[in-house]
Parts: C-alpha cells; sequence; structure tokens
C-alpha cells in the first residue's frame, strides 16, 4: 500500500536521532516506513532547547526518499518565536507541512495564509495547557492540527493524558468540517498507548524516542501499525 492510500501516518521524529548521522538516519527510517519525516524546531526562546534550521531541512530533504524514489514529507514542527520568517526559510529549504504554535505568531491568521500561499500544508500546534479557540477562526483554513502531548522542547517525555481529551474534542471538531485536516499527536508516544490516541481520533502519529532509541527502527513502526490495525 503506498502511504497516499494509508490512513494512519507515523512520523518518526529525528530530535531523537543520531545527530552525527542525521541523512543516515533519515534514510533507515525511511527505508523502515516512516510515512512522514517529523523534524523539530526549537530556538532557546520559545521552548530551552535548540536544535536545527532551514539549512539542516535543505542538507535532509535528498535523503527523504524511499529505496523506491517516491518523496517523503518533511513535517516541521516550529517550536519558535516568532513564526513567520523562520516558515518561509522552511518553504524555500524544502519543507512541506509547517505547523506553529499559535502563541508564538502575532497573527496566526495571517501566518497560516503565508504558508498556505507558499504551497505547502499548515498547521497549528497546541500545547497541554492551551485552549482550542483559536480553530474558532483558523480550522476551515488549516490542513493539519497538531495535539502536543507533552510539554515543547524535549523528546523522551511521559504521555499527558488529558490530551486525549483534548484530541476527542479537536476530532469532533474536524468531522464537523468535513474537510481533509490532519490529526496529528506528538509527545510520549509509543507502541503501548497508540491504540488508545487512534481510538481518541488521531490519525497522524508523532514519535522520537520510541523508534530512534531502538535499534530495529523498522520492528517499531511495524508494530505501532498492527496496533493501528
Ligand atoms: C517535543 C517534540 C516532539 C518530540 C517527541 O518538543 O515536539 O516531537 O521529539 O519525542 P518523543 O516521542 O520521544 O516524546
Ligand atoms: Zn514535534
Amino acid at each position: 500500500m503506498s502511504t497516499t492510500e494509508r490512513r494512519y501516518r507515523i512520523a518518526p521524529s529525528i530530535l531523537s536521532a543520531d545527530f552525527a548521522r542525521l541523512g543516515e538516519e533519515v534514510r533507515s527510517v525511511v527505508a523502515a516506513g516512516a510515512d512522514w519525516i517529523h523534524f523539530d524546531v526549537m530556538d532557546n526562546h520559545y521552548v530551552p532547547n535548540l536544535t536545527f534550521g532551514p539549512m539542516v531541512c535543505q542538507a535532509l530533504k535528498p535523503h527523504a526518499v524511499t529505496p523506491a524514489g517516491e518523496a517523503v514529507p518533511i513535517d516541521v514542527h516550529l517550536m519558535v518565536q516568532p513564526v513567520d520568517a523562520l516558515a518561509a526559510a522552511f518553504a524555500d529549504a524544502g519543507a512541506d507541512l509547517i505547523s506553529f504554535h499559535p502563541e508564538a505568531s502575532a497573527h496566526p491568521h495571517r501566518s497560516i495564509q503565508a504558508i498556505r500561499s507558499k504551497g505547502l500544508k499548515a498547521g497549528l500546534v497546541f500545547n497541554p495547557a492551551t485552549p482550542l479557540d483559536v480553530l474558532d477562526w483558523t480550522l476551515e483554513d488549516l490542513d493539519l492540527v497538531l495535539v502536543m502531548s507533552v510539554n515543547p522542547g524535549f523528546g523522551g517525555q511521559g504521555f499527558i493524558d488529558s490530551a486525549l481529551r483534548k484530541i476527542e474534542q479537536v476530532r469532533r471538531r474536524i468531522d464537523a468540517t468535513g474537510k481533509d485536516i490532519r490529526l496529528e499527536v506528538d509527545g510520549g508516544v509509543k507502541v503501548d498507548n497508540i491504540a488508545r490516541v487512534a481510538a481518541a481520533g488521531a490519525d497522524t502519529f508523532v514519535a522520537g524516542s520510541a523508534i530512534f532509541g531502538k535499534p530495529d527502527y523498522r520492528g517499531v513502526i511495524d508494530a505501532m501499525r498492527a496496533q493501528l490495525n
């Protein structure tokens, strides 16, 4: 089955990959069945950590290709403030989807428009304590809603259970639009909780330490898919 036919997407976060061998890590996880590559951008301002920028995205782009030559989307999660200049730089660096935290942009609606005007898909990200009100006036213009199930800034944290209720609420809102909008979950997703996260309504799953922390990437991704079937 090609990735476009799959209902569920697995998006390994390279935050937990070996940074000394990032290209190879991206190729390995794509060969192991990753649907998207999740790219966590941290600025040591909006979140207390610092990762990588558009130049690294551009360098990794040619590695995000299946052994059969199919491009795998790069899913950029901006944990930066402000948003717009970096979003534009990531669009130019080969990102396919860009998500940002609405409180980090002075004008979230304008930021969404700017991302989409470059031909990319746009998402909003909600922290564990952030209400969903912004969706009242933005959901119809989004391609993706990302619910954080940890506080942003670090990999390897435990799943926050209140995210399940939030996922249920977002699922209801998305279904009410009748539009094709992805519901992604990020933080603490593992083989042993992914079925519960899917049951709450998520269709796209970020997993960092659950995959890159393990010797057999395909084994973990297959086990996640088995839980989803
Ligand atoms: C956290 C990042 C996540 C993180 C997930 O700020 O947005 O994408 O890498 O890592 P795990 O799966 O280890 O919780
Ligand atoms: Zn993320």
